[in-house]
């Protein structure tokens, strides 16, 4: 499978708070915006560095950062916007874009209402943010969008992935890395991840 499951202890941990019903939504949200920092620690790993000279208190030394200016986060509404405060407190310059999209409850086939991104989208690599990645409908609408506009190197972030959504990512563009906390077992009947954490935007905003 093209995507990378976060392995760990502490990861493991705050899903399990997570994935609870009992949790509130402040909780909620904290742990949303944790998990999307240890995602995206993960997700930049092969990042380019750039060598620079700083000066410590002791004496000069060459090291090296990251240029900020070579990506764009990009949540999709409403949920992912769950994950940025957890990214920009890693990667405080991040250029962000928006890709407003709702899924039909019936069809489970995600409608399009609103796409604002950086001008100079095509230059940058662009990390999808998206809690709950489940039929893939909403991944593979946003990926074509965000390739429609030039972009070339895209990842997918997300909390809890089914294996459907993975497999039809992976299907259509094989060349853009998943990233997730969790791979679930299954969707059900209604589309919704097995066994999940519910709604995530309704638990991220309170609207349930
Ligand atoms: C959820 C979720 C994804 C989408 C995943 O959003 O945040 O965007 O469903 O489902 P898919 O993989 O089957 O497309 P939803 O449409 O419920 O909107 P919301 O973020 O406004 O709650
Ligand atoms: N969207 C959610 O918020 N949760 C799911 O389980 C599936 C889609």
């Amino acid at each position: 499978m093209n995507a990378i499951e976060l392995k760990h202890p502490l990861v493991e941990h705050k899903l399990a708070i997570l994935r609870d019903k009992k949790t509130g939504t402040k909780e909620f949200r904290e742990i949303v915006s944790e998990l999307a920092t240890m995602l995206c620690y993960e997700a930049m790993k092969d990042a380019k560095m750039e060598e620079v000279e700083i000066e410590t208190p002791i004496q000069k030394m060459k090291t090296r950062k990251i240029n900020e200016d070579n990506y764009a986060f990009v949540p999709i509404l409403r949920a992912g916007t769950g994950m940025l405060d957890g990214i920009i407190s890693v990667v405080p310059n991040a250029k962000i874009g928006h890709i407003g999209m709702y899924r039909n409850e019936e069809t489970f086939k995600p409608t399009v209402y609103f796409f604002k991104v950086p001008k100079d989208i095509d230059k940058r690599e662009v990390l999808i943010l998206d809690p709950m990645l489940a039929t893939g409908g909403s991944a593979l609408d946003a990926i074509e969008l965000l390739k429609e506009k030039g972009v070339e190197k895209i990842k997918f972030l997300s909390i809890i992935a089914a294996p459907e959504g993975i497999k039809a990512v992976e299907e259509k563009h094989p060349d853009v890395q998943i990233y997730t906390a969790s791979i679930d077992e299954k969707l059900n009947e209604k589309a919704y991840i097995v066994p999940g954490l519910g709604d995530a935007g309704d638990r991220i905003f309170g609207t349930k």
